[in-house]
């Protein structure tokens, strides 16, 4: 039977940098998104309507109904096409959930690689992007991956050059962050702040198309890194942890729960996953690289 598949990298935000909350709710954006090697797999085969199964070590407890994001991705494809929603899809989850690594947005990116392939759609991928936005802020990126600068709710792309690959440890943390409810909390913190508009600045940029993990390291940034710690403070003994270790920077990923610690290469890496996991701070720590493609 024909079965399509599509392999869809997590994602880090090595600079997120967060402006005032806009008039519909979202927060403007400038940010570095970086594709790492952690991947969820979608397989979409012919089938009546639409169904989906779920594996993985992070498939426990993630709905397999309209309300997950791959459903939601089949059935706007579907829509924007014109034609009837006409799939199976299986989903495998290597990605943490709600972790900040975006993997529902991986996952929603991957179904509509898949479904435009078995529908034969042949859509430019303009078109693609433009139905990914729909879906969430990070699905774009997840549909292009590699390294990109985002703006706007960080749906607007521009890939931006890595002279190296550069070697990173994910310290996936006991539980989920919701990533509404991190932002809620950064405006509650930034009440009396005066908020500047966002930007990537030039640092990250040059260090990342210089491939200099020593620079990127000091570059590393994330707004939303002190909510998501003021949510969960046990982050702090986290990041404090990878630092003491050795680590080249840490952030925090996106909203969190997962921190991401930066290596000087390979073997580094494996060192500091072995003392991050030893340290108990956090519940399992994996070596990736990015660029991922
Ligand atoms: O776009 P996505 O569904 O991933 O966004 C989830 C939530 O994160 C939004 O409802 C909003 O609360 C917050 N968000 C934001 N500004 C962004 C992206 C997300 O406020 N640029």
């Amino acid at each position: 039977m024909l079965q399509v598949i599509a392999r869809v990298p997590a994602k880090i935000n090595p600079v997120l940098s967060v402006g005032p909350k806009r008039p519909d709710g979202f927060h403007d954006l400038a940010t570095v998104f970086h594709a790492v090697s952690l991947y969820d797999e979608v397989r979409a085969a012919p089938g009546d309507g639409v169904s989906l199964t779920l594996s993985g070590p992070y498939a426990v407890g993630v709905p397999a109904d309209d309300s997950n994001l791959a459903v939601r991705a089949a059935h706007a494809l579907a829509a924007h096409a014109g034609v009837p929603t006409q799939v199976t899809l299986s989903v495998h989850k290597e990605i943490p959930v709600a972790a900040g690594l975006a993997g529902g947005s991986a996952d929603a990116a991957g179904t509509l690689r898949a479904c435009a392939r078995l529908w034969q759609l042949e859509l430019p991928d303009a078109e693609l992007a433009a139905v990914a936005a729909s879906l969430g802020s990070d699905v774009p990126f997840a549909l292009m991956a590699g390294t990109a600068e985002g703006t706007g709710r960080g749906e607007r792309l521009r890939a931006i050059p890595v002279g190296a690959r550069l070697h990173w440890v994910l310290a996936v943390a006991d539980g989920e962050l919701s990533t509404p409810a991190v932002y809620a909390r950064l405006d509650e913190l930034r009440q009396d702040r005066c908020v500047a508009s966002p930007s990537v600045g030039d640092d990250m940029p040059a260090a990342l198309a210089a491939g200099d993990p020593q620079a990127v390291g000091r570059a590393l940034r994330n707004d939303l890194q002190e909510a998501a710690v003021s949510l969960r403070p046990a982050l702090a003994d986290t990041l404090r942890t990878g630092a003491d270790l050795g680590a080249l920077g840490g952030i925090v990923s996106g909203s969190g729960p997962t921190c991401v610690f930066l290596a000087r290469d390979g073997a580094h890496a494996a060192d500091l996953a072995t003392g991050m996991a030893a340290s108990g701070t956090c519940a399992e720590a994996l070596v990736v690289h990015g660029p991922a493609a």
